[in-house]
């Protein structure tokens, strides 16, 4: 990887160390995993300290634009409020939001009602009634840096069965959390995750996953909610991720609206939840820096 560079030369993360004082251990640790087989990330994927720092400015809009929605989302009001909201309070922080045209996405925010798994394009038409599950999916663009995260909210009093899933799908990413450990595959997180959501009489969607985030809105490694324990990238101090499993209440099969190109939905019309944490990976564990 760095072959060419001197132990004296300032390190290639940007922090004017030495190499020999700041990721030369790293790299001779990523070799030794490498020779023993594991894929072990590429450093464009390891956030300097310095990239850390502007990617959190960019959280912290994300997470209060969720707060705010969080404020103020009610029965009655159309999910195209909500992204009213969104792209007022993104803006009026100095952020843009990161979904709006984003490959031709027409609004500023996800929201995915019950059965819709994800990527839900917010209407006037569509009002949100007591009992409703919804998905908001908030991702900020700040000083070029991204951000990313999603919440789960229940529209006044829902069924239990409904509030279940909600619940079951935050300890799912919970657990997600306490598996990213430094030096170990992604699939051990994964597979947790998958668990979970099994042994609650569960599935989860196989065919969209989460995925690194910071520089970009969509950065590798792909993430697998379904995984194998052992499998996977390895999870290395400055990997940044998000855990965002989508959670069905039957079977795991979905389809896309062919309509608009983006509602992604349940083959059975039952629910679907998800929620979003984007997490950086550190030596002793990880930090949840968006939420
Ligand atoms: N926020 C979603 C994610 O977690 C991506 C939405 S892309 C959009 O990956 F264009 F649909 F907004
Ligand atoms: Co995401």
């Amino acid at each position: 990887m760095s072959g060419k560079l001197g132990r004296n030369d300032p390190c290639w993360c940007g922090s004017g160390r030495k190499y020999k004082k700041c990721h030369e251990a790293f790299d001779e640790k990523c070799a030794r995993f490498r020779q023993e087989g594991f894929a072990v990330p590429a450093h464009s994927l390891i956030k300097t300290a310095a990239q850390v720092e502007k990617i959190k400015e960019s959280c912290r809009i994300n997470v209060a634009v969720l707060d705010y929605v969080a404020e103020h989302i009610r029965p009655g009001i159309s999910t195209l409020e909500i992204d009213r909201w969104v792209h007022s309070e993104t803006v009026r922080q100095g952020g843009i939001p990161a979904p709006l045209n984003y490959e031709g996405f027409p609004k500023s925010v996800c929201t995915s009602v019950n059965e819709v798994v994800c990527h839900g394009i917010p209407s006037e038409e569509e009002i949100l009634r007591e009992g409703d599950i919804v998905n908001v999916d908030v991702s900020t663009i700040y000083n070029g840096y991204y951000s990313d995260s999603s919440r789960m909210f229940c529209i006044g009093r829902v069924s239990p069965e409904r509030e279940k899933l909600v619940k079951v799908v935050k300890e799912c990413v919970e657990i997600g959390i306490s598996r990213v450990k430094p030096w170990t595959p992604m699939g051990n997180m994964g597979h947790a995750v998958h668990q979970h959501a099994l042994e609650n009489g569960y599935t989860v969607v196989r065919e969209i996953g989460g995925h690194g985030v910071g520089l970009e809105f969509h950065e590798d490694p792909w993430v697998s909610y379904t995984s194998a324990e052992g499998s996977g990238i390895l999870m290395v101090p400055g990997l940044m991720f998000t855990i965002e499993p989508m959670v069905n209440m039957g079977s795991d099969e979905i389809y896309t609206d062919s309509e608009d190109g983006w509602t992604v939905r349940t083959e059975d019309g039952l629910p679907s939840a998800q929620w979003e944490v984007t997490v950086l990976v550190t030596d002793t564990g990880c930090e949840v820096i968006c939420w």
